[in-house]
């Protein structure tokens, strides 16, 4: 069912793209050149996925893609909270930008958008320390961008265009997608769960599930035009559905997606294990194209502090997983997230985190220091652990992690498997750069005409996390 709404507020957007365009080819005849923009996307596979959205309306508006932000007319920070880190690098870098403006380029226009912008902390920081920014908008309404550009000409102030949050979900807008041959399709927005330490509801809001059908028809587009790998996104891809008015479960919607002929490969991002289905693991095993890769977050090996992350699984549920996964599964390859540091988290905690890790042994392993969010639950738990004794835990895990992925990886020396083509080698362009259906690189020799086809590749050596093949 569609929503009438959005039809409309698609419609009212491509009048305004077209506004725009004017005006940009106007600016285009003064300047006897293109207008260039420049997108910084911080974050994960949402803001990356965002920013094509974004992308694709400014090419729709007659701007080209610019490397150097320094040389573009428009340049738009996507940006991440999830840590407090990235925030900072993001002031730097903006900081940077404007001496850069003045210096060099004074017609520039810079924008902000993305999950910071969805703090009302952020966006006052940006209103008082840092004016010369000129459209500031959040996650919600990103199809809105050639709206705020025309504002920005006709209003001649900093455009501030926040939602809190949205019912609706505006499909059918452009896109300019990175790679021909690969590409990422939102299934769900925003996040329920809630975990303690998280931000990602507050910034994301709440859990909406896309139509199967918007889903399938756009997969279907996306293999019309020559795409073979789609990565399906969410928060928490296992509890996609449950909210629609028919309900439908992750597992059928991979079912579906497995029909479409031209997708060779479907992956997905991020499973929770408190929602990870038989059902999903039963699809995977009888499946020809979902990959062999299971991204399942762990976050703590340590009951306690799963508790307190509000996490709802357990370490015994988590080990059951994993069996069931590789029993199904037997080649699957296996990552995760942890965090280290939590507030309260004891020597004991943490050495439970090591034994797990020792346990399941995974492939690779994305560690993170706990980094303290204002608004969510854990920000406000007493016993958070001083700096220097994280930084040893930190230190501890990630070499752990380390020598248990070399262990891991290379265990399929000598096969011959297939590999999706991604690129031109950067540092020898004789060499082509692919990955395996486990997510693993591969370099090789070959030619660039190869990019985008799924080729047989014999992995000769095994060199730490990737290997050197050849073309069979
Ligand atoms: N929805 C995904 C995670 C998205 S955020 C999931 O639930 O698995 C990606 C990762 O960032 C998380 O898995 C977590 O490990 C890390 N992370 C989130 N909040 C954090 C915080 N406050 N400090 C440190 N790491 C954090
Ligand atoms: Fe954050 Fe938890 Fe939601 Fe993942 S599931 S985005 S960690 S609240
Ligand atoms: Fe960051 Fe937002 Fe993703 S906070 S991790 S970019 S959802």
């Amino acid at each position: 069912m569609k929503n009438i709404k959005n039809e409309e507020e698609a419609l009212l957007q491509r009048e305004y793209i077209a506004k725009m365009k004017a005006v940009t080819e106007k600016k285009e005849k003064e300047l006897g050149r293109k207008m260039r923009y420049h997108i910084e996307t911080l974050g994960c596979q949402m803001n990356a996925k965002d920013s094509e959205k974004l992308a694709g309306i400014l090419r729709d508006i007659g701007y080209e893609e610019c490397e150097d932000e320094s040389l573009a007319d428009f340049v738009l920070y996507n940006t991440c909270t999830v840590r407090e880190n990235a925030n900072l690098k993001v002031y730097g870098r903006l900081g940077h930008l404007n001496s850069v403006k003045k210096r060099t380029n004074p017609n520039m226009k810079i924008a902000i958008c993305g999950c910071m912008m969805q703090e009302p902390d952020e966006v006052a920081t940006v209103r008082t320390k840092y004016s010369f920014i000129n459209i500031v908008f959040g996650t919600h309404n990103i199809f809105k961008l050639a709206e705020l550009m025309y504002r920005l000409e006709t209003e001649d102030r900093m455009i501030v265009d926040v939602w809190e949050g949205t019912e609706e979900i505006v499909e059918d807008l452009p896109a300019e997608r990175k790679y021909k041959f690969k590409s990422g399709v939102n299934i769900m927005y925003g996040c329920n769960n809630f975990c303690s330490y998280c931000i990602v509801p507050y910034v994301r809001g709440r859990e909406r599930s896309r139509d199967p059908e918007d889903i399938l028809s756009e997969i279907r587009e996306l293999a019309k035009e020559g795409v073979k790998e789609v990565m399906l996104l969410g928060q928490n891809v296992n509890s996609y559905g449950k909210t629609l008015p028919e309900p439908m479960s992750f597992a059928a919607l991979l079912r579906e997606v497995e029909k479409i002929d031209g997708i060779e490969r479907i992956r997905f991002m991020t499973s929770h294990p408190k929602d990870l289905s038989d059902e999903l693991i039963e699809t995977m095993k009888d499946s020809e194209k979902i990959c062999r890769h299971f991204h399942l977050p762990l976050q703590s090996g340590s009951d306690r502090i799963l508790t307190l992350m509000n996490r709802h699984y357990d370490r015994a549920k988590y080990l059951e997983i994993v069996r069931k996964l590789r029993e199904a599964v037997p080649d699957i390859s296996l990552t995760t997230d942890i965090i280290v540091g939590f507030p309260g988290e004891t020597e004991e905690d943490f050495t439970d985190t090591l034994d797990l890790v020792r346990e399941v042994r995974f492939d690779s392993a994305f560690t993170f220091i706990y980094s303290k969010r204002t608004g969510t639950p854990a920000a406000k738990m007493d016993d958070q652990v001083p700096e220097d004794v994280v930084k040893d835990r930190f230190d501890r895990l990630l070499s752990e992690v380390q020598r248990i992925g070399q262990e891991m990886s290379g265990r399929d020396e000598g096969k011959v498997l297939p590999v999706l083509v991604e690129d031109v080698n950067r540092q020898d362009k004789h060499m082509l750069t692919g990955r395996l259906s486990n997510n693993t690189v591969v370099h090789f020799r070959g030619t660039e005409d190869l990019i985008g086809q799924i080729v047989d590749v014999r992995l000769s050596e095994a060199h730490g996390f990737y290997y050197i093949g050849e073309l069979v």
